[in-house]
């Protein structure tokens, strides 16, 4: 089914230990080429509902099912890590390897490429991204918005089919934000954008929900 969805939370209830529950009976889904907007306040849950899609965070009661079915097994949930790009709120939980082209090359080498050809897919990525000089950087050396432009090329190298960003402009100046906005809307692949940056959504995203007291509901930035 072509617009059956990518991934998809079914009465989906959760909270931390020891804390009331963030979302009661959720249901959300992510469909192919779906660009959707992420807004609410600190602490809504935004980032937690991204962890739950990848599998991070494991529901109380509902279910979590990427094309449709379940993600509580190594295997299924190694094909929705493949599929799924996650591009975390925070670099520096993003970037382990010593130099960026290892960064970039790591997602490729993680689905079975040979070692030459992850670097060339790196490299590939790299360089559409205008990113090119950076590739024999030391990662943890770059500043906070180099880092988030490696973070999101190591996500694209393993050419998945739907991005989750977190934050993805948090702290970044005015080119480097026009950099990941130009790229997004280069990538014509389903995602879900959090920002709390209106007009960044406004961009990135053809349809916005809001998410707060643990509801969703459309929103128009
Ligand atoms: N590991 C954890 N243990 C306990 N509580 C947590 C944990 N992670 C997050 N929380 C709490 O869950 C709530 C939702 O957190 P989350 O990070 O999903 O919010 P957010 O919408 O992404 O916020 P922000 O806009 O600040 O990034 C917050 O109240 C937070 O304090
Ligand atoms: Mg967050």
């Amino acid at each position: 089914m072509p617009d059956s969805p990518i991934a998809t939370l079914e009465n989906v209830t959760f909270g931390y230990a020891d804390r009331p529950p963030l979302f009661k009976a959720l249901s959300f889904a992510l469909r192919p080429h779906e660009q959707i907007g992420l807004y609410g306040p600190n602490g809504s849950g935004k980032t937690t509902l991204l962890r739950l899609i990848m599998g991070l965070e494991t529901p109380q009661s509902g279910k979590v099912l990427f094309h449709g079915l379940p993600t509580d097994n190594a295997q299924s949930l190694h094909r929705l890590r493949c599929g799924i790009g996650f591009v975390l709120q925070n670099s520096d939980d993003q970037l382990f390897s010593p130099t960026v082209l290892e960064d970039v090359a790591f997602g490729p080498l993680n689905l079975g490429l040979a070692r030459h050809a992850a670097r060339e897919r790196a490299m590939e990525t790299l360089e559409s991204m205008g990113l090119e000089k950076f590739a024999d950087r030391v990662t943890h050396r770059l500043s906070g918005g180099e880092k988030k432009m490696v973070s999101i090329a190591s996500v694209l190298s393993m050419r998945p089919e739907a991005l989750l960003l977190d934050e993805p402009t948090a702290f970044l100046d005015d080119d480097s934000r026009k950099r990941i906005t130009d790229m997004l809307q280069e990538q014509n692949i389903a995602r879900i954008v959090v920002s709390h940056d209106r007009s960044f959504l406004e961009q990135t995203a053809c349809s916005c929900v809001c998410i707060k007291d643990g509801c969703m509901h459309r929103w128009s930035p």
